[in-house]
């Protein structure tokens, strides 16, 4: 017994993470580094949204998207703005959760038909992108203030709002048009 319990004490060691040479020194390089990432995802985006709406049926979903579509061209202007106020100039980083998120959404267009229940999928990959999106622009809001940049933050904080209404909107979309006729269409 004693010889399980010395293996199992070895196996769950558990580590501190030696961060890699280049690594964020600070909460403002943090914020920088995540307002890269952020840009990249945003500006993947706007790539992915007409995808979505093109594939999509239901007229309610479909004016959601593009709605949200046009807000995510002003989001990628306000992140433009937020480099600016910190003097940087806007770069983008590959956000590999966004890019795996985008996937999944394309994966489900090929796993489903048109119609009602790849309207509820795309709704479904949707949320879960604007779920990422109000999770990161609330940190990143948070550091700003932390940071003082009052005028970041606030730019932040619109964004904000929209990724939540657009969530919101999508949940109504899908109790209201989608999901009940995706489960009649069974
Ligand atoms: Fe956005
Ligand atoms: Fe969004």
């Amino acid at each position: 017994m004693k010889t399980t319990d010395k293996k199992n004490t070895t196996s769950v060691k558990r580590g501190v993470t030696k961060p890699k040479s280049n690594a964020a020194a600070g909460l403002t390089e943090l914020f920088e580094e995540s307002l890269k990432d952020l840009y990249w995802a945003e500006k993947a985006l706007t790539k992915a949204l007409p995808v979505m709406a093109k594939n999509a049926t239901s007229e309610e979903l479909i004016a959601a998207i593009n709605n949200h579509l046009v807000e995510t061209e002003e989001h990628v202007s306000r992140l433009e703005k937020v480099f600016e106020l910190i003097g940087k100039k806007p770069t983008a980083k590959k956000c590999d959760a966004m890019e795996g998120l985008i996937e999944e959404g394309k994966g489900i267009l090929e796993e489903t038909e048109i119609g009602v229940v790849r309207d509820a999928g795309i709704i479904a990959a949707s949320q879960k992108i604007e779920h990422y999106e109000i999770a990161t622009y609330g940190t990143l809001r948070q550091f700003a203030e932390t940071l003082g940049l009052e005028e970041a933050a606030t730019l932040l904080e619109q964004t904000l709002d929209e990724e939540k209404g657009a969530d919101k909107i999508l949940t109504e979309v899908a109790v209201n048009a989608v999901n009940l006729e995706a489960a009649e269409a069974e």
